[in-house]
């Protein structure tokens, strides 16, 4: 589904992305993990269209995904119906008056009919549980509410992969553990998961492969997150883990 060949990329001089080779079938869970600066936005971002490689090829469904497609305003919209991202930080994703415009913005923009937009609305406040929240100001909800508008937002475009930036920062743990739990039950359902993180309780739990990068932005493990988990040399290494940590 997903296919990174040699792929580079950088903001300016310096290098973000340093030759990437990465393969991902549909239905997979997969996390990035790795130190801050390391790369795993960067590439989030390049997966989902919003930056296309400077070097190299990325391919979505078998199709090149490049600047000059991404610039063809049709294609950007099926692109980013297929693939959901959820930003780290939820306010930069968030600009509606209530809920409700906000959740029905994607599906407006797809062109789908009111009475299917006002469904796909219903079944997204249902399945986050947040119905009473449907005509409150997203701007004035708590973290925790704000990231499951974020993702109602992103599901009511019925996705095929969900990106999810870092989505359990800044969440206390019981939403944290809702969230953990609410993943695994859409990557059960099919959806595949692409998720980055630094939480190393919680990653077993939402992946069961590892791409680790480290702080030359490139990939050093491919790898059975539990697998990862137990070589504690190597999260040492790449920052991950307390130097003086001991099992
Ligand atoms: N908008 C940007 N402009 C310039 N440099 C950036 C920008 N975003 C990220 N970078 C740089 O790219 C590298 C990778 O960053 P990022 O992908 O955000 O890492 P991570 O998500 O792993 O913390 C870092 O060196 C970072 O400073
Ligand atoms: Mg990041």
């Amino acid at each position: 589904m997903i296919e990174i060949k040699e792929v580079y990329y950088s903001y300016s001089e310096e290098v973000a992305l340093n030759n990437i080779n990465l393969a991902i079938n549909k239905g997979e869970a997969v996390a990035l993990l790795g130190p801050n600066g390391s790369g795993k936005s960067t590439l989030l971002k390049l997966m989902n269209g919003i930056i296309s490689p400077s070097r190299g090829t990325y391919k979505f469904n078998n199709e090149e995904i490049t600047e000059k497609r991404l610039r063809d305003n049709r294609f950007a919209k099926e692109l980013h119906q297929k693939i959901g991202f959820i930003f780290q930080n939820s306010d930069t994703q968030l600009f509606c008056s209530n809920v409700y415009d906000e959740i029905a913005f994607g599906p407006r923009q797809m062109g789908i009919s009111e009475s299917e937009v006002e469904k796909r609305v219903e079944d997204c406040l249902e399945l986050l549980s947040i119905d009473k929240l449907k005509d409150k100001t997203p701007y004035h909800l708590s973290g925790g509410e704000k990231r499951k508008v974020a993702i109602a937002c992103v599901l009511s475009l019925n996705p095929e992969v969900l990106v999810l930036d870092e989505p359990m920062n800044g969440l206390d743990p019981r939403t944290q553990r809702w969230l953990v739990e609410f993943l695994t039950r859409l990557n059960k359902a099919g959806k595949t998961l692409i998720t980055s993180t630094h939480n190393l309780e919680l990653v077993h739990e939402i992946s069961n492969r590892a791409i680790l990068f480290d702080e030359t932005h490139s990939i050093v493990a491919d790898m059975p997150t539990n697998k990862l988990l137990e070589d504690v040399e190597l999260l040492k290494k790449v920052n991950l883990v307390d130097p003086f940590y001991k099992r």
